[in-house]
């Protein structure tokens, strides 16, 4: 067996073979989903307080371990559910070497630091929540920028703080709920936030965002959540809100707005609240449209 299959493959020939076996083997999945073990295991090494300690271990596959979810296929990363672990510790920044994640949700937990920039490498990431920890620094620019498929990002209830970057959602047009709510987060809510089309949930309240409402908002004809209050917003409440149908829920109280508000709300047919309470608007209602619509 062995000579004739050197006879049939000469020497320089197999020599070739094996060398694109053993270059087709290192480039493929094992050494793969090796980096996505190496990027977990510094995630639980950033976890102080050892609540991963009796998980996660190397001798068991990734895809078996605690709040971790494979590709059936490929058997790379794609989600990492570990909300109300008890988590104390940071999120690494080797987290963004998890190519394949589509879903991150670490809400509930104790971590503190920075969200790391280098979330913004995955690709794939549809979902970022990392609601209700002590997470501080700016949000990365770079994740309002440059995270194509991303549809959720929930970070409220942190101590977030900086501004929002002006060409947000000029690179995330699919960007459906943003939950800022409960941080420390200023300035002016950018303009280019009407690029975000598809936004269905803005919570901006319990910040400190100043300026006018963008007249752009009123463009987001799929918004149902429109959530501003306790900041330090001014001016007028753009007509062009009043008009964006799909609208239930709008939550304004508590800055500084002015101006009037317009007396009929006919074209809010699903608006069933209404906060502007706390304000300096003029005006009354005289057409409760539809009347299951409570205003405060
Ligand atoms: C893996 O190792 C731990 C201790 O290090 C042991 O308790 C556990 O049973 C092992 N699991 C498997 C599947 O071998
Ligand atoms: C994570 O798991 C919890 C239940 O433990 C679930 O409620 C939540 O929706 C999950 N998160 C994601 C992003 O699927
Ligand atoms: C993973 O990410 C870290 C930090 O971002 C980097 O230093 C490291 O080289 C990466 N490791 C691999 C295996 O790609
Ligand atoms: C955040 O830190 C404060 C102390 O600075 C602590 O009282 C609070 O419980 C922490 N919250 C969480 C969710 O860990
Ligand atoms: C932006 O996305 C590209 C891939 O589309 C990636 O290579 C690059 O590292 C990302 N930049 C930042 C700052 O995350
Ligand atoms: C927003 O809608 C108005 C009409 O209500 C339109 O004139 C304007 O061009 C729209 N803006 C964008 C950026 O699409
Ligand atoms: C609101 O919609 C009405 C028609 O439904 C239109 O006449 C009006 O110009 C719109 N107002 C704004 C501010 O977009």
């Amino acid at each position: 067996m062995e000579s004739n299959f050197l006879v049939v493959f000469p020497f320089p020939l197999m020599l070739l073979t094996i060398i694109t076996i053993f270059f087709s083997l290192t480039s493929s999945q094992p050494i793969d989903s090796k980096s996505d073990q190496d990027a977990l295991l510094a995630f639980k090494r950033s976890i102080k307080n050892g609540a991963l300690s009796n998980n996660w271990l190397t001798n068991t596959s990734i895809c078996d371990w605690t709040g971790v979810s494979c590709g059936s296929k490929h058997g790379r990363v794609t989600s990492l559910n570990l909300t109300g672990f008890g988590l104390e510790g940071n999120l690494t920044p080797h987290l963004g070497n998890l190519t394949f994640l589509q879903s991150l949700d670490v809400s509930s937990n104790s971590l503190t630091g920075v969200l790391p920039a280098e979330l913004s490498k995955l690709q794939r990431l549809q979902e970022i929540n990392a609601a209700s920890n002590n997470l501080s620094g700016e949000i990365p620019r770079s994740i309002f920028t440059n995270m194509s498929v991303l549809v959720e990002i929930d970070v409220s209830n942190n101590k977030l703080s900086g501004g929002l970057p002006g060409d947000m959602c000029s690179n995330t047009p699919k960007l459906r709920r943003l939950i800022l709510r409960e941080n420390q987060i200023y300035g002016n809510i950018p303009m280019s936030i009407d690029k975000c089309r598809e936004m269905e949930e803005l919570s901006l309240s319990t910040n400190r965002f100043n300026g006018n409402i963008p007249i752009g908002i009123g463009n987001l004809s799929m918004l149902t959540l429109l959530s501003m209050y306790e900041n330090h917003l001014q001016g007028n409440i753009p007509s062009s809100i009043f008009n964006i149908s799909s609208l239930e829920s709008m939550y304004l109280f508590s800055n500084r707005l002015s101006g009037n508000i317009p007396s009929k709300l006919n074209n809010l047919p699903n608006l069933r609240e209404l906060y502007l309470y706390e304000n300096n608007l003029e005006g009354t209602f005289n057409n409760f449209e539809p009347s299951t619509l409570s205003i405060f």
